[in-house]
């Protein structure tokens, strides 16, 4: 069931090279309404709230706030079948097995689609989780324009926005504690041969947007000597970012967007605008590397008679992981891998907003080859059964701790 749901959701999207399933999409809203339909046949009532994260409920034998577990449904461009779906598509499962036990749980468990994880229509990362935790409000997002020159509060009401049918739930109360089951994405677990990891903290990140602004004109006859070329300017700080990241250590930064304009051969370029994504365990470290893009922004400015911005569009500190959640997390992975180890993500999970308003912790399995945010992203179908395991188990625990 598990494998044949995720080979159904790769279906949405999917294209020459991967999936592309952008925040209200009509794949990504094909994803949310298959992921409603599974949760409505398995007996969980499903709810979602005004910015599209949708909630299945299994109920408890005590009231009270909900153990919440769940990822995301959008993807990258080009993105994998894994990332975020697994989490979802796992947290479903788990419930259907707590479900098939017999044995209720003490508290109610959800499991929870979160929307627009990636950020890569609308220019925030874990949107719907975001603005869940109270980081953001309704009306912020509301006025957010997507690279498609779509505006969130319109995109949000639109065909592929909300479900149609599926209660809209009122406010957003904290769970009792939240886990998130997450591929790695990264080389880690698959080379010291460990199929679960317990995660100890997600890594804080900073996006910026760099707009420079040089003079555009004729490539044939502007000298070299009198250009204001806004994409040379561009690779400077492109390159001084990479050794600023590389000096910094155990930090990470990327330019993964960068648009020229013009952009035709024969015109020196007029303007150049890139994002840049820092990293790091210790908030500090991405302070510094942005620190040192800013003063290669401004030194080089005038050397290159160019106008540089830079302008930040989000920033979220590095975030740790309850340590009493990740007791019993580890407990409930020792028995399924005795090998089970600590690591820190690198990468950015809806955990890091929950965590809060709510104790969250996360659980790893491991990535073939360590790929991710690419269309041959993979995981083995035994390590996807396992995590499911291993979560189940811990929602178990934690709804009986709670
Ligand atoms: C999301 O996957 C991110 O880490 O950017
Ligand atoms: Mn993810
Ligand atoms: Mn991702």
């Amino acid at each position: 069931m598990l494998h044949a749901r995720l080979a159904e959701l790769a279906t949405f999207g999917a294209t020459a090279e991967g999936i592309d399933r952008p925040l209200f999409s009509a794949a990504e809203h094909a994803a949310r309404a298959r992921f409603t339909a599974w949760a409505a046949t398995a007996g969980l009532s499903v709810e979602q709230d005004r910015v599209g994260n949708v909630f299945a409920r299994l109920a408890g034998r005590e009231p009270g706030p909900p153990v919440q577990c769940g990822s995301h449904l959008d993807t990258v461009r080009n993105g994998g079948a894994y990332d975020g779906a697994y989490g979802v598509v796992g947290g479903l499962a788990a419930l259907e097995r707590i479900a098939a036990s017999g044995e209720p749980p003490k508290r109610a468990l959800e499991a929870v689609a979160w929307a627009g994880e990636e950020g890569s229509r609308f220019p925030l990362g874990c949107l719907g989780s975001s603005v869940y935790a109270g980081l953001t409000t309704y009306d912020e997002v509301a006025l957010l324009v997507g690279d498609d020159g779509a505006v969130f509060a319109d995109a949000v009401r639109g065909p592929h926005g909300l479900l149609a049918q599926i209660p809209v739930r009122d406010g957003c109360a904290a769970p009792a504690a939240y886990l998130e089951l997450h591929i790695e994405q990264g080389p880690v677990l698959e080379a010291r041969g460990v199929r679960l990891g317990v995660v100890t903290a997600i890594a804080g990140q900073r996006r910026l947007q760099v707009t420079i602004e040089g003079t555009a004109g004729h490539a044939g006859t502007i000298p070299m000597t009198d250009r204001a070329d806004a994409l040379c300017a561009a690779s400077e700080l492109v390159l001084t970012l990479e050794r600023a990241a590389r000096a910094v250590s155990d930090a990470v930064a990327t330019v993964g967007m960068l648009n020229v304009d013009p952009n035709q051969t024969n015109i020196v370029p007029g303007r150049v605008v890139f994002r840049v994504d820092i990293r790091a365990v210790d908030d500090a470290r991405v302070l510094e590397i942005e620190r040192l893009l800013r003063e290669a922004a401004a030194a080089i400015a005038p050397i290159r008679r160019v106008q540089v911005r830079v302008e930040g569009l989000e920033a979220r500190a590095a975030v740790p992981m309850d340590g009493r959640l990740r007791e019993i997390v580890r407990a409930a992975c020792r028995p399924l891998d005795p090998h089970a180890i600590d690591i820190a993500s690198g990468a950015g999970h809806d955990a890091m907003c929950v965590a809060h308003v709510a104790p969250a912790a996360m659980i790893f399995v491991p990535s073939i080859g360590g790929r991710s945010h690419v269309g041959d992203e993979r995981t083995a179908p035994a390590d996807l059964e396992l995590g499911v395991n291993a979560l189940a188990a811990a929602l178990r625990a934690v709804a009986e701790a709670c």
